[in-house]
C-alpha cells in the first residue's frame, strides 16, 4: 500500500541500516510460540509480518529448541527457565517481560506474558524495539500498564457520520455487518493493541437507541470477534430513554420497577450474544440528552439502575460528568457542583468520566477540579484526540503536550503533592478501577486520521494511557522513527516541530487562557464576536472573572491552588484570562501591557507556524515525497489559518479596546 499512511506506525519497512540489519538477521530468523489461542496466533502473525517485513525474508515458526525468539506465558516456561525469570514475574495479567538470555549455549530472546494478552503486548513492544533500532543484546524489559481501562470513544453515528470527526466517514460499515468483515477492522484492532488500547465505545455519546436493537447487537457481536484476540473489549453508548424509544414503555424513570426490569432483560440479551461485553457509556441530562433528571432523579439514581443490570454480568457503567445547564451562570462550575455531593453513592462498577478541563476540550484549560474531589468514586479521564477545537485535520498539533500538562497538574489533594495522573491511575485514592478515554480521531480515509500527524495523537494517547510517565518527546521519537524516518537529523527536527506545535496553536487561537473564540456550531475558525460571554472583552479589559469577586469557580480548587489562581499576581499567565478580567494596561511579566502581550502572542503563534514550515522544508529529502508534500500543503493552510485567527481576533479586540495593534504586529492588508 506504499506510503499512503494506511499502515500507520506498523509499517515494518525493510531495515536499511546494514549493521542493524545484520544483527537482526543473525538473531531473528525463527520463532516459537508456546501454547495456542487466537491471541497467540495474532502475535505469531504480527511477528511474521513485522520481522518478515523488516528483514525482507520469511520468518519461520520452529520448535522450542531451534527458536531464536520465544513467545510464551510464564506458566508455560520450562522449570529451569522459570527460575531465571522469577524476579521479573509480576502478576499483572496484561504485563510482560522481554529478555535476551543464553539457553543451552544459544542466545534467545524471550517474550513472556502473564497471560496471552501480555504475550501479544510484549510482541508489539519487541517489534517497536526493532522498528526504533533498539539494542537487542542484553535486552531486559519489564512492563505493565498503569491504568486498567485504556479506551477510545468513537463519536460515530449509525448513519456513518462522525460527530466532530474530520477523517471521512465512520470506519464501521453497519450496512455490511455482521456478514462482511472489513479488513480495516483487523488493522484497527492491531493498531490499538500495539499501543495498549483495550476498550472501545464504538458509537456516539449522543446515542441512538437503535444500537440496542437485536439487529445492531448482532453487528456488534461480529466486531467483538475481531477485537477479542487483540484484547479489546466492547462498550456502547446508550440513550437513557431507550426503554421508551424501543419498547414503548411510558417512562424511563429509574425508580419504576418496569424500567429496571427492562434494563435487566436488555443486558441479559446483550450478554447472551456478546459474553465478554464490557458495558455502557452514558451521556445523560447534557446538551439535550435524556436522563434521570427528567424524572426528578439524580445522576446516581440513573447510573445505578444501569449499573445494577450490568453488575450481574460483571459489566461496567461509565457515566459522563460533562453536564452544564446554560442558566446564565458560569457553566464551568457545573460538573463539580453536580457531582461532588454524589461521591460515594454510585455502585462499585460505576466510573464517572470527566473531561480533562471543566469547560469543553479548549486549547488550554486548567485541569478539571473534579480530579481529587471524588475520593470514593472511580474516575475516568476523558481526553479529546479528535481536534474539534485544535485545528480539525488541517493543523499539525501534537497533543501529547496538552495531555501531559493535565496529567502533571498538581491538585494538592489532601494537602500533598498529588498530580492528576495519580488520581487517574488510582494510586492516590486507592481506586482499583481506573481508566483513561480518548475521543477518537479515526475515520475511513486511507490514512485513518486525515492529517498524517494526527496519527501521532492516536498513538500518543494510547502510549500515555498505558504509561503516563512517558515523556511527550520520547513518544514523539518512537512515532517518528516508526512512521516517518530514522535519519537522526530529521528525527530531531520533526521532534522539535511536534514539541512546539501545541503552544503555537494555543498562541494563534486562544492565548493567555482565552477560550471558545471559535465559531459556533462547527467550531472551525475564529468568531470571537459571537462568543462575548466567554471572553467578556470591553473597553476596560478582557477575561472571565472566576475569582471570589466573580463566579468564584476558583473555590473548586484546593489550597494552595485556590489562592494562587485567585490572585492576579500569582495566577499563571497561561491561564490569566481564564480566571481574571484584566485591564488592557495590566503589566505582564514580559514588561508588555496585556494588550501588547495579546498582540505578541497571536503573532508568536503565526511565526511559530512559519518556523514549522521552514523546519519541515529543511528535511524534505528525508521524507517520502507524497508525505512531504501533503504535510507541506497542510502547513501552508495552517499558516493561512493562523493569520486568519490572529487578524480576526486582534482586529475585533482592537475595536473593543480602542487600542491600535502595534505596528510591528499589524495585519497585512
Ligand atoms: C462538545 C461537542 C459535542 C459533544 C459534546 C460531548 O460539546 O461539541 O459535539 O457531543 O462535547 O462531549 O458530549
Amino acid at each position: 500500500r506504499g506510503d499512503d499512511g494506511y499502515r500507520l506506525w506498523l509499517k515494518y519497512d525493510k531495515i536499511t541500516d546494514t549493521a542493524y540489519y545484520r544483527v537482526c538477521q543473525q538473531h531473528l530468523q525463527s520463532f516459537t510460540i508456546v501454547g495456542s489461542s487466537k491471541t497467540l496466533e495474532a502475535a505469531a502473525k504480527e511477528i511474521k509480518k513485522g520481522l518478515g517485513g523488516m528483514l525482507a525474508t520469511d520468518i519461520k515458526e520452529v520448535s522450542f529448541r531451534d527458536g531464536q525468539l520465544i513467545l510464551t506465558k510464564y506458566k508455560d516456561l520450562p522449570v529451569r527457565l522459570k527460575k531465571q525469570f522469577r524476579q521479573d514475574n509480576s502478576s499483572h495479567e496484561e504485563g510482560y517481560f522481554i529478555r535476551d538470555i543464553e539457553e543451552k549455549g544459544k542466545r534467545k530472546i524471550f517474550i513472556v506474558g502473564q497471560e496471552d494478552i501480555g504475550v501479544l503486548y510484549g510482541t508489539f513492544h519487541f517489534l517497536r524495539t526493532v522498528q526504533t533500532r533498539g539494542r537487542l543484546e542484553g535486552l531486559s524489559i519489564r512492563n505493565a500498564p498503569k491504568v486498567q481501562w485504556r479506551m477510545l470513544n468513537h463519536w460515530d453515528n449509525l448513519n456513518r457520520t462522525v460527530e466532530r470527526g474530520y477523517a471521512g466517514l465512520s470506519i464501521w460499515k453497519w450496512d455490511e455487518l455482521p456478514n462482511k468483515i472489513d479488513e480495516r477492522y483487523v488493522d484497527y484492532a492491531r493498531a490499538n493493541s500495539s499501543i495498549g488500547i483495550n476498550a472501545v465505545a464504538v458509537n456516539n455519546v449522543n446515542a441512538s437507541p437503535n444500537i440496542l436493537t437485536q439487529e445492531y447487537l448482532e453487528k456488534l457481536a461480529a466486531l467483538t470477534e475481531v477485537f477479542r484476540p487483540y484484547g479489546i473489549r466492547l462498550f456502547i453508548s446508550i440513550n437513557f430513554a431507550s426503554p421508551k424509544a424501543l419498547s414503548g414503555l411510558p417512562t424511563a424513570d429509574p425508580f419504576e420497577p418496569e424500567v429496571q426490569r427492562w434494563w435487566d432483560n436488555k443486558v441479559d440479551e446483550i450478554y447472551s450474544i456478546i459474553p465478554d461485553f464490557a458495558g455502557f457509556l452514558v451521556k445523560a441530562n447534557s446538551e439535550g440528552q435524556p436522563g434521570p433528571q427528567d424524572y426528578g432523579r439524580s445522576h446516581v439514581d440513573g447510573a445505578n439502575v444501569l449499573a445494577r443490570s450490568l453488575a450481574r454480568h460483571n459489566g461496567i457503567l461509565i457515566w459522563r460528568a460533562f453536564v452544564y445547564e446554560n442558566k446564565g451562570n458560569d457553566r464551568v462550575k457545573d460538573p463539580y457542583d453536580e457531582f461532588v455531593s454524589l461521591d460515594g453513592q454510585f455502585l462499585p462498577n460505576v466510573f464517572v468520566q470527566t473531561k480533562n478541563g471543566p469547560l469543553d476540550f479548549q486549547p488550554r484549560e486548567p485541569y478539571s477540579p473534579l480530579f481529587g474531589a471524588l475520593p470514593s468514586t472511580p474516575q475516568m479521564m476523558e481526553f479529546q484526540i479528535t481536534q474539534e477545537y485544535t485545528g480539525f485535520s488541517t493543523h499539525l498539533v501534537y497533543l501529547a503536550k496538552l495531555y501531559k500538562e493535565v496529567l502533571d497538574s498538581d491538585t494538592y489533594t489532601d494537602g500533598q503533592h498529588a498530580p492528576v495522573a495519580q488520581i487517574v491511575d488510582g494510586t492516590l485514592q486507592g481506586q482499583s478501577m481506573t481508566g483513561m478515554a480518548g475521543v477518537s480521531n479515526i475515520g475511513d480515509v486511507q490514512n485513518w486520521t486525515g492529517h498524517p500527524f494526527a496519527q501521532a495523537n492516536w498513538y500518543t494517547f494510547g502510549r500515555l494511557a498505558w504509561d503516563h510517565e512517558l515523556s511527550s518527546k520520547q513518544i514523539a521519537k518512537e512515532w517518528i522513527e516508526m512512521t516517518l524516518t530514522h535519519e537522526p537529523k530529521a528525527v530531531e527536527t520533526i521532534m522539535a516541530i511536534m514539541e512546539s506545535s501545541y503552544e503555537h496553536m494555543v498562541n494563534y487561537m486562544m492565548p493567555l487562557g482565552l477560550t471558545v473564540l471559535s465559531s459556533g456550531g462547527h467550531h472551525y475558525g475564529p468568531q470571537p464576536w459571537q462568543r462575548a460571554g466567554f471572553h467578556n472583552a470591553n473597553k476596560d479589559g478582557i477575561g472571565y472573572n472566576r475569582t471570589s469577586t466573580g463566579s468564584n469557580a476558583v473555590a473548586q480548587y484546593t489550597e494552595p491552588l485556590r489562592r494562587k489562581f485567585e490572585q492576579v499576581e500569582t495566577c499563571p499567565e497561561s491561564l490569566l484570562l481564564w480566571f481574571h478580567h484584566v485591564p488592557w494596561s495590566y503589566h505582564m511579566r514580559s514588561g508588555r501591557t496585556l494588550w501588547e502581550e495579546l498582540c505578541f502572542k497571536y503573532n508568536d503563534g503565526v511565526d511559530g507556524v512559519r518556523q514549522m514550515q521552514q523546519q519541515w522544508r529543511a528535511i524534505h529529502h528525508q521524507i517520502d515525497t507524497a508525505t512531504f508534500e501533503q504535510v507541506d500543503r497542510l502547513l501552508a493552510e495552517q499558516e493561512d489559518e493562523a493569520v486568519w485567527w490572529r487578524d480576526a481576533c486582534l482586529e475585533y479586540f482592537s475595536q473593543i479596546s480602542k487600542l491600535a495593534i502595534p505596528t510591528e504586529y499589524e495585519a497585512p492588508r
